[in-house]
């Protein structure tokens, strides 16, 4: 065989392959939906507890089926725990790190990004079924790592949350005990 027509044969081998890869990207992305969770801004990772919105982690109902999910990683726990959305809805995840990088994973869905101290992830999902996902994190963090989990549960399409104004999380508040008695006094 002549060297100009195995120079052929590879050169058409070269240009297929190109092809397969480009045609895969494309696939990926328009045909399964993938994406790079959209990065929507920094912040101050010293300043994040303090730093709207994740002053107020929680579930929130955002519109007639919209619902987000502003969520904080840390060593080693994400908050909310527990996520509860119904079926159906657009849920947009608005997540970052107070301490290391973590991971997002919400087991058996395309939910999955990394959470960057000072970065703010954004990532939509629809959750078709109902149903428990396991909420993982999927960067190595330190020695707590394995303990770093939560629960996404997707409750039936009509499902919706009892106060849609109130976080998910927060614990409910202690009775106030009944204004003191001025100066100090006791009753007689
Ligand atoms: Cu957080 Cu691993």
């Amino acid at each position: 065989m002549s060297a100009e027509k195995l120079e052929k044969i590879f050169l058409s081998l070269t240009i297929f392959m190109l092809i397969v890869f480009l045609g895969a990207l494309f696939w990926a992305s328009f045909g399964l939906g993938m994406h790079l969770p959209d990065r929507v801004g920094q912040i101050d990772p010293t300043q994040v507890r303090t730093t709207a919105p994740f002053d107020n982690p929680g579930v929130f109902r955002v519109g007639e089926n919209e619902y987000e999910v502003v969520a904080l990683g840390f060593a080693w726990a994400f908050q909310p725990r527990e996520i509860r959305v119904p079926a159906g809805a657009k849920v947009t995840f608005i997540a970052t790190a107070l301490d290391v990088i973590h991971g997002f994973h919400v087991e058996g869905t395309k939910v999955n990004f990394m959470m960057i101290p000072g970065q703010i992830a954004r990532v939509e999902a629809v959750f078709a079924r109902p149903g428990e996902h396991l909420l993982i994190c999927h960067e190595y963090c330190g020695a707590g790592h394995h303990l770093m989990y939560g629960t996404v549960i997707v409750e039936e399409a009509d499902w919706t949350p009892e106060d849609p104004d109130a976080p998910d999380e927060e614990p409910d508040t202690p009775p106030v005990a009944p204004d003191a008695t001025p100066d100090g006094e006791v009753g007689a």
